[in-house]
């Protein structure tokens, strides 16, 4: 029989480029299909098989799903919030139109599921702000908080009217030091590490008190394959999941790099991200995730940073 694949489209990205790294060592090279429209590394390119992908393309997609035989889509190309606040309309056509792209192959029949990332940017400045519950208020006020609420409603729409199985996570702000964020609001959070090695110093475009959900890159990498692993009938939330990691602020952050590097120092210069930040939850209850499939993060924010200055010192 022939190798049914895994195709993860926005390979190049954040989570893409360990995501794969992951799933091609759990399920063999051969197993997974990366694409990505320009920007993959070479770890993604070159490790394994690679195709370039725009994912508002939806033939070669779906010669893509049929060439190799795809039964499995992770679909991580997006425009993230701030540079979705720059780009209203392309922001909003990539993020909705990819999605029913993917979501079409499985209603369709021709793949059997599809992973697809929300975002704590689904709330809004109207939601409770602390532990904010799965289910509550959610009137997101940025292009990408709307365009991801959107999909969530989507998401579930092709579950109840089409059988389609699709699992999804609102993520937290992720934290990595294999690959950089781009274009959000919670990017600080690694910058910070790459200056603080390189520089003693950091110029934080989010105010010291800014509170925000976040998560370590292993953790938010182990729920993703975690939940597409699970069985079916316990995934009950066919919009997406609350996922919780950790809750810090810059200022936060930055005393805890101190106690690896003593003379770190941060400065605060809040751009047009902070209203963003503002916005969003500070901290997220993901009780159902953990009832439903069994999520729980290991990392907590001391446990990340040491990891984090551990292994940018090993890579520099
Ligand atoms: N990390 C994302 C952003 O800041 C949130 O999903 O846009």
């Amino acid at each position: 029989m022939a190798t049914e694949r895994i195709f993860v489209i926005g390979a190049g990205g954040q989570i893409g480029t360990e995501l794969v790294e992951k799933l091609r060592q759990t399920y063999g090279v051969d197993t997974v299909l990366a694409s990505d429209i320009k920007r993959a590394s070479q770890s993604v390119k070159e490790n394994g098989l690679y195709e370039d992908l725009d994912v508002l393309d939806g033939e070669r997609m779906l010669e893509l799903v049929k060439k190799y035989n795809v039964k499995q889509v992770y679909l991580l190309a997006a425009l993230l919030s701030a540079t979705a606040e720059q780009k209203v309309k392309s922001a909003w056509k990539l993020n909705m139109d990819g999605l029913f792209n993917v979501l079409d192959l499985a209603k369709d029949g021709l793949i059997d599921k599809v992973y697809w990332p929300s975002s704590i940017a689904v709330f809004g400045p109207t939601t409770p702000r602390q532990n904010t519950p799965q289910q509550t208020v959610m009137e997101p006020n940025t292009v990408y908080g709307i365009s991801k609420l959107a999909g969530e409603r989507w998401c579930e729409y092709y579950h109840q009217k089409f059988g389609v199985d699709v699992r999804s996570i609102r993520y937290p702000g992720l934290i990595g030091y294999k690959s950089d964020p781009g274009g959000g609001t919670t990017d600080y959070a690694v910058h910070i590490f790459h200056q603080a090695i390189l520089n003693g110093t950091y110029e934080s475009f989010l105010a010291e008190s800014t509170y925000l959900p976040m998560m370590y890159m292993p953790d938010a990498i182990r729920a993703t394959i975690g939940i597409m692993e699970a069985p079916s009938d316990s995934i009950k939330v066919r919009s997406s999941y609350n996922m919780a990691g950790m809750s810090f602020s810059p200022k936060e952050l930055a005393l805890e790099i101190k106690k690896h590097i003593p003379d770190f120092t941060i400065s605060y210069k809040p751009d047009s991200r902070q209203a963003i930040a503002d916005s969003w939850p500070a901290s997220i209850d993901d009780s159902v995730a953990q009832k439903d499939w069994g999520w729980k993060a290991d990392y907590d924010l001391s446990s990340m940073v040491k990891d984090m200055i551990e292994n940018i010192r090993v890579g520099d």
